[in-house]
């Protein structure tokens, strides 16, 4: 089966029909306007309460027996600010459920366990004549491989020039760090925007306050789960001096809603910076959406405060109150060297960001453990709170062989 979900805002047939006539069979088409899709809101109930299945009944989750059970799924997506635009990200933070909590380490690196046995190839398409310059062309192509990777499908970009083509996506390493923190103006009042979906118990919310306790009215914190404010704050973007983004990674990139505000943004003064905590404790694992945020700063016209990458936070909320405040600790520091010069200081964000890649010891600790299941026990105790361990193999939508 060939599954083809239509993202675009504006489906047009005639792109649907060439694409098509490129595969062997006629793929089954569902449009996903930008409407259909709710955004993840990272309850973690599709891994701890009801395995495989997310709550939220939208016309998304009707795509799921179509998305697990197809050999190839086309994603039909549009771009906006020089990424894939909201619509399709919300698509991809929804397709969690399709995969354990459960990790374990591929190529050395951290990655989730697979829930079925076997998943699509990922044929995406967009315009990349939609105003795209060619680094930014580049890190969309670099993040939906990785997305592909993590997520055990073969990857490859349907191309409209010079003629209707498929090309496999190949590997490459993301190219952050191609833009230094430029921004040297001491800062009297820096904008926070807090990027978590989570309703409840959001680690980004715990760290804020104690940045928001530190430096009172000096930091002014603004929550972007608050969208009938988003008009407002996209025009106040334009005469805000300072500004960060502080968000959870969500697939190798930023939560859909705070992509949704990102696209609303116009070119201003001022200066721009990220801050991105994870639940793998290695940070290269934001690579892909350091890479993106140097983009958009670029795009925007704004000096650069710089991008800091914290890794291991998923559970920090259970470890003793002392942990805790040494973990926030630096988040705290790092806003002080943002007031003070302008921009993140170089060796609080080394700090942040340690460790990069897993260490050779932590590699053989892993191993030693996993046949314990030590290492799942945070999930395993979730799982059995939610009176949801027995169903934690469950394959909901996978076709019941005949
Ligand atoms: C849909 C979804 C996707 C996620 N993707 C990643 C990921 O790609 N890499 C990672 O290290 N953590 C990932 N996480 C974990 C979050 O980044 C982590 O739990 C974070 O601490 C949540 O912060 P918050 O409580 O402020 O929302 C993901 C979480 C969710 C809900």
């Amino acid at each position: 089966m060939i599954s083809l979900f239509d993202l675009r805002t504006n489906p047009d047939p005639k792109t649907v029909a060439a694409i098509a006539a490129l595969y062997e069979e006629q793929p089954r088409y569902k449009a996903l306007h930008p409407d259909k899709i709710k955004a993840c809101i990272g309850c973690w109930s599709c891994w701890v309460k009801t395995p495989g299945r997310c709550i939220c009944k939208d016309s998304m989750a009707e795509t799921c027996p179509d998305y697990v059970n197809a050999d190839k799924v086309i994603l039909l997506m549009d771009t906006a600010q020089g990424f894939i635009n909201h619509n399709a990200k919300a698509f991809i933070d929804r397709t969690i459920p399709h995969y354990h909590p459960y990790i374990e380490i591929v190529a050395g690196e951290c990655h989730h366990k697979a829930r079925y046995e076997r998943y699509p190839e990922l044929h995406f398409y967009y315009d990349d004549e939609q105003g795209l310059i060619p680094e930014e062309a580049q890190v969309i192509e670099d993040y939906l491989y990785r997305t592909a990777y993590h997520f055990r499908s073969k990857a490859y970009r349907i191309h409209k020039n010079p003629a209707w083509d498929l090309k496999e996506l190949l590997p490459r390493s993301a190219r952050n760090n191609s833009l230094k923190p430029n921004a040297t103006q001491k800062v009297d009042k820096l904008i926070i925007y807090n990027g978590s979906p989570r309703i409840q118990g959001s680690n980004t919310a715990l760290i804020l306050k104690a940045i928001s306790e530190a430096y009172g009215a000096q930091s002014v914190i603004r929550d972007l789960k608050q969208k009938k404010m988003w008009t407002q704050w996209a025009a106040d973007f334009s005469s805000e001096n300072a500004v960060i983004f502080f968000l959870p990674l969500y697939v190798h990139a930023m939560p859909s809603h705070v992509m949704a505000f990102l696209e609303m943004l116009q070119p201003s003064n001022g200066s721009m910076g990220f801050i991105v905590q994870q639940g793998f404790p290695e940070s290269s694992q934001s690579y892909f959406l350091e890479a993106y945020f140097e983009n958009l700063t670029r795009r925007l016209e704004r000096d650069y405060i710089g991008t800091a990458i914290k890794g291991g936070i998923e559970g920090f909320q259970l470890q003793p109150a002392k942990q805790q405040e040494k973990i926030i600790a630096p988040f705290v520091e790092l806003i002080g060297s943002v007031l003070e010069s302008g921009q993140m200081s170089a060796q609080i964000l080394a700090n942040l960001a340690d460790p990069v890649y897993l260490s050779k010891g932590t590699l053989f600790l892993f191993k030693v453990l996993a046949p314990t299941g030590l290492i799942q026990f945070y999930w395993d105790r979730q799982l059995k709170q939610n009176n949801a361990f027995q169903q934690r193999s469950d394959k909901p939508f996978a076709e019941v062989e005949k």
